[in-house]
């Protein structure tokens, strides 16, 4: 069973937690649970579309149309539920489902279906993308938290949330979605980029992997919100290696997750990782993690305006660059 007290890691949602292989590979090397690869309900309507041939586009009546659809969509959700059991089969830890829909009804019925199968928990991976300049910041918000409220309705397994950075009043934004009862939020998801090549004049995208640089954005946010939310916090994007770990811990996370290092040092990394916490706390004579989660986040750190400081002013002034 899961002991995120000595096992802070868990294995975030990737193409690699999408086959039982590479899920056990995660649970021998010590992740405490796993996040499945999310099941897309765009990638399930492109599927729909690419699926047409252009006489059934053509030709085809509405109720037609309707049923392929309904077949497609069960064939997704028919692949995911199997993934779900036989991930429980294989597995001691808990497996966690993940979902991104787009339309609102859908995530109801794919958490449903989910938790039906044996899922321990249900993420969600949330990202509206705010590109539609007749929507208010708070219409956003908002859509954010109809879903959050729906998917809390309709399941009793627990429910974490995932989402990006981009919000105007992110600390606002955290208070709102922990009010309505979520376990743990995921800060933050690392979306797809659009990236240029400039000799083929062609979009490519930019790179998959996220930076070890890239923890510092976590860091900060879950520093600055330990202790003042319910919920647990889950820190993703740039820990790669058991130093990052540590810092995360630090700054309040109950738990890493990891994927980016996952994929370029293999599962063994989180070995590696857990091996360089046990040596750091033996040196420090810590015996467990809860004597030091959050020491230095804005709760108890020595110098709180640390984390309210934005600009670079002491370090560049007087110094040559
Ligand atoms: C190849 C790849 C596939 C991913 N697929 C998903 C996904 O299906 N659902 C999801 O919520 N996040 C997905 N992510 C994002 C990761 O779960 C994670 O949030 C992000 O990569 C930042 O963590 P990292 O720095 O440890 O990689 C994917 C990441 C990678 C690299």
């Amino acid at each position: 069973m899961a002991d995120f007290t000595t096992q802070p890691i868990v294995a975030a949602s990737s193409s690699y937690t999408s086959d039982i292989k590479h899920l056990k590979e995660l649970e021998k090397n010590g992740v405490s649970a796993v996040v499945l690869k999310s099941i897309f309900e765009e990638e399930i309507l492109n599927g729909f579309n690419e699926s047409l041939d252009l006489d059934d586009r053509f030709n085809s009546s509405l109720e037609f149309l309707d049923y392929y659809d309904y077949e497609l969509k069960q064939e997704s959700l028919d692949k995911y539920i199997q993934l779900i059991e036989d991930a429980k089969e294989a597995l001691t830890i808990p497996v966690i489902a993940s979902i991104n829909c787009i339309s609102a009804q859908e995530w109801t019925e794919f958490a449903e279906k989910f938790e039906k199968a044996g899922a321990d928990g249900i993420e969600l991976n949330i990202f509206i993308l705010p590109s539609d300049t007749k929507k208010t910041a708070t219409e956003i918000e908002q859509e954010y938290l109809k879903i959050i409220k729906k998917v809390k309705s309709a399941v009793s397994i627990p429910v974490a949330i995932k989402i990006g950075p981009y919000f105007t009043n992110i600390s606002e934004m955290l208070r709102k979605i922990d009010k309505e009862g979520v376990s743990a939020m995921v800060l933050f998801n690392r979306t797809y980029s659009p990236d240029y090549d400039i000799d083929k004049l062609e979009i490519t995208s930019s790179n998959i992997y996220s930076s070890p640089k890239d923890y510092t954005l976590p860091l900060r946010w879950i520093a600055l919100n330990y202790k003042k939310l319910n919920c647990s916090f889950a820190a993703s994007t740039g820990i790669h290696d058991g130093d990052t770990m540590i810092k995360l811990l630090l700054a309040g996370a109950d738990v890493v997750q990891v994927a980016s290092t996952v994929f370029i040092n293999g599962p063994e990394q989180i070995n590696k990782m857990l091996t360089r916490l046990e040596e750091w706390m033996h040196k420090k004579n810590l015996l467990n993690i809860n004597q030091f989660r959050g020491e230095l986040s804005s709760n108890d750190t020595r110098n709180p305006a640390e984390f309210e400081r934005v600009q670079f002013m002491k370090y560049f002034s007087g110094k040559k660059i």
